[in-house]
């Protein structure tokens, strides 16, 4: 089963990182992982690889930038690799604005400025004033999944609502028109294409052609915010500065704004963290409560309880199955000797599932206190940006569905794939049919 923690009969011997088919079920493997070592050594990317695997390994990792670091950019192009060149020759060409890192792949005092100017953009009120943006979204995708499904038909849950919802979401809070959607979908893909599969040089420059696209078109738009300013993400982007006495960032950038290569990074870096990651969650938490009936049921009674399942899904089927970091000086991890310059992962799926500190870590329980917490939004400097929108969003879809639904099921479960990525893990299609809730005491 796809998400199985047992590790019977299963050796690291067998483990390939890169390998589809341990994708469909790495949890086997974290299990054994985290049992054996502190920091499980495995060849990939032309070196070694060191994954974390346990909770409290991981979460202390997560506040090391000084020792973790995040300078890990994955295809930049300053490398003298055969992709480095004609990736710079390809932004030569195209006219796009050289990628710089921001958040993701910096570190902390640069990323201190970026977080704060982003958080400008990002604030509580801003989340919050989506909801009524995503229940709307989220009404009208489930409206829509009961009709095609009403003479008993099944649906992709992806396609026709876990990929809609964050995308029109997000594009909403950029202000994309809906003509535009498409393009927004493709270019997020494009932006989280090769991270972490073995795809060719070729595929990989043809989704940096789609991303010098998106470049294009934002940096238009940016430059008519600054000219005719909106109450919208972009033009917060646009305006925001730090100033005198903000702790942790350099004097130097006092008053500076971003520049438009920066702006492009942050908003790039939204819809790559934000996209996939959110759609991942849903098909999850739908195929995690059509396996769990008593859950399913629980919900549909107490629509209230949509956050904890939201919360539960997350922690059981994390998105984000792990993130990169480069190890500053040689270190030792238990047993385990990392020499400096070493790439590591930090496996916030593995340690979700850690035996130390949950009980019955495999299983769906959204009743569990302890649920929140787990690792998927990551911890420290890097926390996720966006966890008020996802969990945000989830919590929503959740409640819709105990308010709109009366059965759901799952069509392919005995078919279900994932992708065969070991940094951002979720089914490619599930299917399923659902039914409306009777409405009773009418009449
Ligand atoms: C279920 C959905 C999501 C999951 C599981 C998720 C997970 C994560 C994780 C694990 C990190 C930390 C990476 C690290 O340790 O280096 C992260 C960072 C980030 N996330 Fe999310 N994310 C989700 C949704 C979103 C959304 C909706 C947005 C934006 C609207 C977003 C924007 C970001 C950004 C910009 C970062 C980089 C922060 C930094 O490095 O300082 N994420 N996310």
């Amino acid at each position: 089963m796809a998400d199985s923690g047992s590790s019977e009969g299963i050796h690291l011997d067998a483990f390939n990182i890169f390998d589809p088919e341990v994708q469909q079920c790495p949890h086997m493997y974290y299990a054994l992982m985290r049992e054996e070592t502190a920091a499980y050594e495995t060849r990939a990317m032309g070196g070694s690889l060191f994954l974390i695997t346990r909770q409290e390994d991981v979460a202390e990792a997560a506040l090391n930038h000084a020792h973790f670091s995040s300078r890990f950019d994955i295809g930049s192009m300053d490398g003298d690799s055969e992709y480095s060149r004609r990736l710079k020759k390809l932004y030569e060409d195209e006219g796009g604005y050289e990628p710089v890192g921001t958040m993701l792949t910096v570190d902390p005092p640069v990323h201190t400025r970026y977080r704060r100017l982003v958080a400008q953009a990002f604030t509580p009120r801003a989340i919050a004033n989506m909801e009524p943006v995503v229940r709307e979204l989220a009404s009208e995708l489930m409206d829509n999944l009961i009709e095609i499904t009403s003479d008993g038909v099944s649906v992709d849950f992806v396609e026709a609502f876990a990929i809609p919802l964050p995308v029109r979401a997000i594009a909403k809070a950029l202000n994309v028109p809906d003509d535009r959607l498409g393009d927004f979908k493709r270019w997020s893909d494009a932006s989280v294409a090769g991270i972490g599969t073995n795809i060719s040089i070729e595929e990989r420059l043809g989704a940096q052609r789609e991303v010098i696209e998106f470049q294009k078109y934002f940096a238009d738009q940016l430059e008519e915010r600054r000219s005719e300013p909106q109450d919208d993400i972009l033009t917060a982007l646009v305006n925001a500065t730090v100033e005198k006495d903000t702790s942790g960032v350099d004097s130097q950038f006092e008053g500076v704004p971003l520049n438009v290569s920066e702006m492009l990074s942050i908003i790039q870096q939204i819809l790559v963290a934000g996209n996939q990651t959110t759609t991942h969650l849903l098909g999850e938490m739908f195929r995690l409560l059509a396996e769990n009936p008593n859950e399913w049921e629980s919900l549909r009674s107490h629509p209230e309880r949509g956050g904890d399942v939201a919360e539960e899904a997350l922690r059981l089927a994390a998105p984000t199955q792990g993130m990169f970091r480069i190890a500053t000086e040689d270190m030792t991890m238990g047993s385990k000797f990392i020499p400096a310059g070493s790439r590591m992962v930090l496996m916030y799926a593995a340690a979700n599932r850690d035996p130390d500190v949950w009980t019955n870590p495999d299983a769906f329980e959204p009743g569990r206190v302890n649920k929140a917490a787990h690792l998927s939004f990551g911890r420290g400097p890097h926390f996720c940006v966006g966890a008020g929108l996802a969990r945000l969003e989830t919590r929503i879809v959740a409640e819709e569905m105990s308010r709109k639904l009366q059965t759901i099921e799952v069509t392919n479960a005995e078919h279900l794939r994932y992708q065969p990525s070991f940094v951002v893990r979720g089914l490619e299609r599930l299917d399923v049919t659902v039914t409306p809730k009777e409405v009773v005491g009418r009449g």
